[in-house]
């Protein structure tokens, strides 16, 4: 403990607060952050290895790895603790004063998890990328499913990597926490020396985790007053635009487009004529709350249902078209299969679980085969043009495929886990072993 004890002590003594930054100064944060850790009992003074996670994460925070989340305006220091402070908040009475660790509730239910464990097959010693970690549930059981399982998980959400590097701790040497999306992967497992055709296993869980519907501040959620903000990112990209900036700029045509085509909403142009006469009526949209009732005053004469025939709010479809836009959810799936087919080794397997009909379209396609310049065919095969003509060797390279599929048809969840965890309901998983090199 007291080497845990005075790396905790030169943390605390080293970073700077700035009084000036009321309420957002990295300083504080981390300062309040090991006196919650300690109060909890996340901290626990017998526990070197939890001790060694929660030093590593907030040094992370130390070393402004999260820069943009918290930016730092000046470097001047003027330590919030000082040094004998640091030494009375880290006494060891106080330390052995704490509780063990309570088992926190799942944050988000993973979903199909023993299918998705069945097609797998996680075997001791293999390697597999996990590339939505969300809040790792399906990561923990692949770990928990065999000995010496060497673990990638990547997310963009900087919430989830922290989550991830916690995961780090409990499996020490197993796990590799990656911040970033599937099209920063190349570069993030290249600094990590790993080669194409070498992961024996990698997984798709689309979409939001309940981390991010859940927390209003994140703004996915139409049932929860917040920030039309919607970025999976979070502030990783100041520059990107949030909901509201796409709400506020994006013209007529290209905003019914948007909702038409990634929210599959009928009403798209309703909607779409709302949202602009908005701009010169009253004022930008900026809360979900807002964009939820104006969706609403559009649509009067429809009740929604959603899968399970409960009521949907009639802005869902909105609000799912907007998140997509705003994270280019479909590029980064597009590519992601890229590089499913690229760093898995032959015989290695996929695993996909999509929940709305677009990004199932996408892996489809990508499974069929039916991909041109690295992209999906808009059409599938048996519609194209025809008057188009062939000749064998095109046909051949247009049906030519990578993947042997493990199933003919997409699974769903049984009935009993859509009444578990509802967010189940929309869930179709595919899965594929890679048979061929490109
Ligand atoms: C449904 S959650 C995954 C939940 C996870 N399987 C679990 O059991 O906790 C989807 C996660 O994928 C992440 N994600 C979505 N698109 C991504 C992308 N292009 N690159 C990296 N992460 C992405 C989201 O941030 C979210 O955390």
């Amino acid at each position: 403990m007291a080497k845990s004890y005075r790396k905790f002590l030169k943390l605390l003594e080293q970073w700077p607060v700035d009084s000036s930054k009321l309420n957002r100064d990295l300083g504080q944060h981390i300062r309040e952050r090991v006196k919650e850790s300690f109060k909890t009992g996340e901290i626990y003074p017998t526990d070197e290895n939890e001790c060694s996670r929660i030093h590593d994460s907030l040094k992370r925070l130390a070393d402004n790895q999260y820069g943009q989340m918290y930016p730092r305006k000046s470097n001047f220091c003027a330590s919030g603790l000082s040094a004998d402070e640091c030494h009375a908040l880290l006494t060891t009475e106080f330390l052995q004063n704490q509780e063990v660790l309570t088992k926190e509730k799942p944050i988000h239910i993973p979903v199909m998890v023993n299918e998705v464990l069945e097609c797998l097959k996680p075997q001791p010693g293999q390697i597999f990328i996990d590339m939505t970690f969300g809040a790792g549930g399906h990561s923990q059981c692949i770990l928990e499913s065999a000995p010496d399982i060497k673990l990638f998980v990547l997310d963009r959400d900087p919430v989830s990597y922290s989550i991830a590097s916690r995961l780090a701790g409990k499996f020490p040497g197993q796990v590799e926490p990656l911040l970033g999306k599937f099209s920063e992967l190349p570069e993030l497992l290249r600094s990590h020396g790993v080669r194409h055709n070498s992961i024996d296993g990698i997984l798709f869980d689309l979409g939001c985790s309940s981390m991010q519907f859940d927390v209003a501040e994140r703004g996915f959620s139409v049932s929860k007053d917040g920030p039309l903000d919607m970025r999976m990112d979070g502030y990783r990209f100041p520059e990107q635009p949030t909901a509201a900036d796409v709400l506020a700029n994006a013209n007529e045509e290209d905003l019914v487009k948007i909702l038409k085509v990634y929210g599959e909403e009928k009403q798209a142009k309703k909607i779409t004529r709302a949202v602009i006469e908005a701009r010169y009526t009253f004022k930008k949209l900026e809360t979900t709350s807002e964009l939820g009732e104006l969706v609403a005053s559009v649509c009067v004469d429809e009740e929604r249902l959603d899968k399970l025939q409960r009521h949907a709010h009639s802005a869902t479809k909105t609000f799912q078209a907007l998140r997509i836009f705003v994270n280019n959810e479909i590029n980064e799936l597009n590519y992601g299969m890229i590089l499913a087919e690229t760093y898995l080794k032959v015989g290695g397997k996929l695993v996909t679980l999509t929940f709305h009909s677009l990004e199932d379209r996408i892996v489809k396609r990508h499974l069929l085969g039916n991909v041109i310049d690295n992209a999906i065919n808009p059409l599938p095969l048996k519609y194209t043009n025809h008057s188009l003509w062939y000749d064998r060797n095109e046909i051949d390279s247009l049906l030519h495929s990578n993947w042997k599929l493990i199933h003919k048809h997409v699974l769903t969840p049984s009935v009993e886990e859509v009444n578990v965890n509802p967010r189940s309901r929309s869930a179709k998983l595919r899965a594929a072993i890679k048979v061929r090199d490109k």
